[in-house]
C-alpha cells in the first residue's frame, strides 16, 4: 500500500500473525507478541502524551485493567513519544488528574516508546491523511497464538468506547469456545448464532425443530441459548 509520501507502509490484517518487534516500554523491554503467547493482548496506540482525549482513555484503560485481566487479556499501549515523556505523563495522571470519578490512577501496563515510528508504521498506525507525525487511535486484539483477531481504528478526535473493547474480547473468546458466531450488539447471555448447516439434511432437521436447543428463523439464521453464567465461567481466567 502506498502512503502520501510514496513509501511503502504495511497494514496488518485480521487472521495474520501480529508483526513481531522488540521495544522499550515504561515497564522495561518487551518482545512482542512472543512474550504474550498463551494470553490475549490488546495492542493500542494513542496520538500523544499530555493530550486530553488520550488522558481520559489511559485513565479508563488503567481503571478497567482488572476487567481485561479477568478475560486473561493484557494491555500494551504505544505512542511516538519518548520514554521520559511517557513517564512524566503517567506520573501527572496519577498525581493530578481526576475524570469521571477516576482519581490517583496508576497505569501499570507497558507503554511503548516509538520515537522512530518503527512499530507504528508496522501496524499501520500512522495514517498521514489524519496525522503524519502521530499515531491514530488503533486497537489490535491478538489471540493466544499471536494472531490478529480484530482491528479498530479511531481518528484523533474520537475517544474509544471501552464497553465495546471488552465486548469484542468476550465475543471472540465465546466464539472460539463454543464454535458459534455472535449477532449484532451481542452480550454474554444473549442468543448466539449457530453455523449454517453444511448439508440440506441437517438444515431441514434444524428447520423442523429436531436439533435440540436450536431455533431457526430460516435455514441460514439459526440461534441457540448459552446462559450468561456458562459464558462468563468459560471465558474468564481460571
Ligand atoms: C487528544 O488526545 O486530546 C488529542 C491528541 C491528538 C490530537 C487531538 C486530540
Amino acid at each position: 500500500m502506498e502512503n502520501t509520501e510514496n513509501t511503502t507502509v504495511s497494514m496488518p490484517r485480521i487472521g495474520e500473525k501480529a508483526p513481531a518487534f522488540k521495544a522499550v516500554t515504561t515497564q522495561g523491554e518487551i518482545d512482542f507478541p512472543k512474550q504474550y503467547e498463551g494470553h490475549w493482548v490488546i495492542l493500542f496506540s494513542h496520538p500523544a502524551d499530555f493530550t486530553p482525549v488520550c488522558t481520559s482513555e489511559f485513565m479508563t484503560f488503567a481503571t478497567l485493567e482488572n476487567k481485561f485481566d479477568e478475560l486473561d487479556c493484557k494491555l500494551v499501549g504505544l505512542s511516538v513519544d519518548g520514554l521520559y515523556s511517557h513517564i512524566a505523563w503517567l506520573r501527572t495522571i496519577k498525581d493530578k488528574m481526576e475524570y469521571k470519578g477516576m482519581k490517583n490512577v496508576e497505569v501499570k501496563f507497558p507503554l511503548i516508546e516509538d520515537i522512530t515510528m518503527e512499530v507504528a508504521k508496522k501496524y499501520g498506525m500512522i495514517q498521514p491523511g489524519e496525522a503524519a507525525t502521530k499515531a491514530v487511535r488503533a486497537v489490535f486484539v491478538i489471540d493466544p497464538k499471536g494472531v490478529i483477531r480484530a482491528i479498530i481504528y479511531y481518528p484523533l478526535s474520537l475517544g474509544r468506547n471501552f464497553d465495546e473493547l471488552i465486548r469484542v474480547v468476550q465475543a471472540l473468546k465465546t466464539a472460539d469456545a463454543f464454535s458459534i458466531s455472535t449477532p449484532a450488539d451481542w452480550r454474554p447471555g444473549d442468543d448466539v448464532i449457530v453455523p449454517t448447516a453444511g448439508s440440506c439434511g441437517v438444515a431441514k432437521e434444524r428447520m423442523d425443530g429436531k436439533e435440540e436447543g436450536v431455533t431457526c428463523v430460516d435455514w441460514f439464521f439459526c440461534t441457540k441459548k448459552i446462559d450468561k453464567d456458562t459464558v462468563i465461567k468459560t471465558i474468564t481466567k481460571k
